[in-house]
């Protein structure tokens, strides 16, 4: 097997893959061979290695993309070490009740895929701009300002612990 590690990601307004990039550009920090990609383009995990999937949270649920990449790549996802991170919580200043909700939401997800454990799972801060929503989401949606709780320094360190993890895989 190759010793490429796959960081697949799925997004709605950008702001998981600009979190995907951090994660990739800190593991070939790291000196990991590393491909990213969207998620619904991966056919195949033949030549991964290692597989790390970040998805953000919408309407209580993990995005759609991530939850279709989970059912379809079961047994090769079962094969090789698997690393989870989420994109949720955007109320500025820090409200640990959303965090633990988010985290709860996340949960739930996973556990409609009892078989995935992963080496590493992670819920990160999203980020929130009213302007991008679009009908009918615009009308749904509360009037909560505009923020960014991304923690870049809190990506990276999760990234590089993950480089130690999965190293064994790869060599
Ligand atoms: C309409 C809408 C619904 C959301 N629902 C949830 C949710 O149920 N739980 C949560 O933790 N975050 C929720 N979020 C926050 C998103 O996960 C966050 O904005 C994330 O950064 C979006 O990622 P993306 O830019 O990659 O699409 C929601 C955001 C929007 C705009």
């Amino acid at each position: 097997m190759s010793s490429l590690v796959l960081v697949g990601y799925a997004t709605r307004y950008g702001s998981t893959q600009e979190v995907a990039e951090a994660v990739a550009a800190t593991l070939r920090e790291c000196g990991l061979e590393v491909d990213l990609q969207p998620m619904r383009k991966v056919r195949t995990l033949a030549g991964y290695s290692a597989v790390v999937l970040g998805a953000p949270l919408f309407m209580f649920r993990w995005h759609k993309d991530a939850l279709r990449f989970l059912s379809r790549h079961r047994e090769a996802l079962t094969e090789r070490p698997v690393a989870v991170f989420a994109l949720g919580p955007t109320h500025d200043p820090y409200d640990e009740k959303e965090w633990q909700d988010s985290r709860a939401q996340l949960d739930k997800e996973l556990a409609k895929f009892p078989w995935l454990t992963p080496v590493a799972l992670e819920m990160f801060g999203g980020k929130y701009d009213p302007a991008k929503l679009r009908f009918p989401i615009n009308l749904l949606a509360g009037k909560e300002p505009a923020s960014d709780l991304r923690d870049w320094t809190a990506v990276r360190a999760w990234a590089s612990n993950l480089a130690v993890k999965l190293q064994p895989a790869l060599s």
